[in-house]
């Protein structure tokens, strides 16, 4: 993976309402870097600042203090070209239904390479293009109203929008939420070739510590709209200090192998795939079994 860094934020920091009884600091210095190529995790408690950082990602808000380099562009900068960088950074927000204006599906993915101007041969390759890797097929649905899904096919429906613009940079804000456990590892397998194959870089916030580790090379853990700790699932997950003292919660192939070794039995915590995790519970029984052979015949 490149070491180019494509995205950089330094010390940001954002107010609601700000002047106004009401005003509300949701992010108080935020630092993170993100290489080209790499696929990023946010995760933290509600209302840590996720969200509000990452519609700074597109300029859909702009920093009140700090620095957001994008691509070596920084958003600051009054002069920013924002539908440049709205065809470069694709964000799916985390309520779909704000996303959606048109009618039918196919006219709602179109748009925005509409806008581009590209030809309509081009506009209809990429509209198919981007249905079937959500997982909607582009016969059936095109010509369906939006007004008509569900929470899920909306959100499917919004994320094949953005990727049809084709972004290199592509910011999910909960993007499997509300789906089925087949559509959300569909969905999970479409993201993960996107950013390993198409070479899309990534940033994805979520709840849930599985899919975290299934595709983030790193994460990083907000809290009261700071960045707490940063590192690969692998570092954070097996580190049972760091999941302590950041509250950061554990996924459950992580929990079962610290019960076993709480039980007194050797295991490895940073081998937590769930392929992983039954290895090394087959070993514990193999040698425990041999155990008992050994016993019978002594
Ligand atoms: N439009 C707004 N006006 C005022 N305060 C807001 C607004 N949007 C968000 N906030 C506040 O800013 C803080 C951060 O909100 P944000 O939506 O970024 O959190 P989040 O980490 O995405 O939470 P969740 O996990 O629930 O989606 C929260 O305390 C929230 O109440
Ligand atoms: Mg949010």
């Amino acid at each position: 993976m490149s070491e180019e860094k494509i995205i950089e934020i330094k010390n940001l920091e954002y107010i609601y309402m700000q002047h106004t009884p009401l005003e509300h600091q949701a992010l108080s210095g935020i630092n993170m870097e993100v290489n080209r190529g790499e696929c990023i995790a946010i995760i933290g408690h509600t209302g840590s600042g996720k969200s509000t950082l990452i519609q700074h990602l597109n300029g859909l808000m702009q920093p009140q203090k700090g620095k957001i380099i994008v691509d070596g562009e920084d958003l600051s900068d009054s002069n920013v070209d924002l539908k440049a960088l709205r065809r470069k950074v694709g964000l799916v927000f985390q309520n779909p239904e704000s996303q959606i204006f048109e009618h039918l599906i196919g006219d709602e993915v179109a748009y925005g390479p509409f806008k581009l101007g590209l030809p309509l041969n081009e506009v209809r390759k990429r509209v198919k293009w981007a249905m079937e890797m959500v997982g909607l097929s582009f016969n059936e649905m095109k010509d369906r109203p939006t007004y008509a899904l569900s929470g899920g096919q909306k959100r499917k429906v919004a994320l094949a929008g953005v990727l049809a613009l084709k972004p290199e940079i592509l910011v999910l804000d909960e993007p499997t939420a509300g789906l089925d456990p087949y559509s959300k590892n569909e969905l999970l397998e479409k993201i993960k070739k996107l950013n390993r194959e198409e070479k899309i870089t990534v940033i994805f916030i979520s709840h849930n510590l599985e899919e975290v580790s299934f595709l983030a090379h790193r994460l990083y853990v907000l809290a009261n709209g700071k960045n707490l700790v940063d590192g690969t699932p692998n570092d954070l997950f097996s580190n049972k200090e760091i999941l302590e003292k950041y509250k950061i919660g554990t996924p459950d192939s992580v929990d079962i192998l610290y019960k076993l070794k709480d039980a007194g039995f050797s295991i490895n915590p940073r081998l937590f795939d769930v392929s992983c995790v039954a290895a090394q519970i087959f070993s514990i029984l193999s040698t425990y079994q041999r155990r008992v052979t050994d016993d019978i015949s002594v």
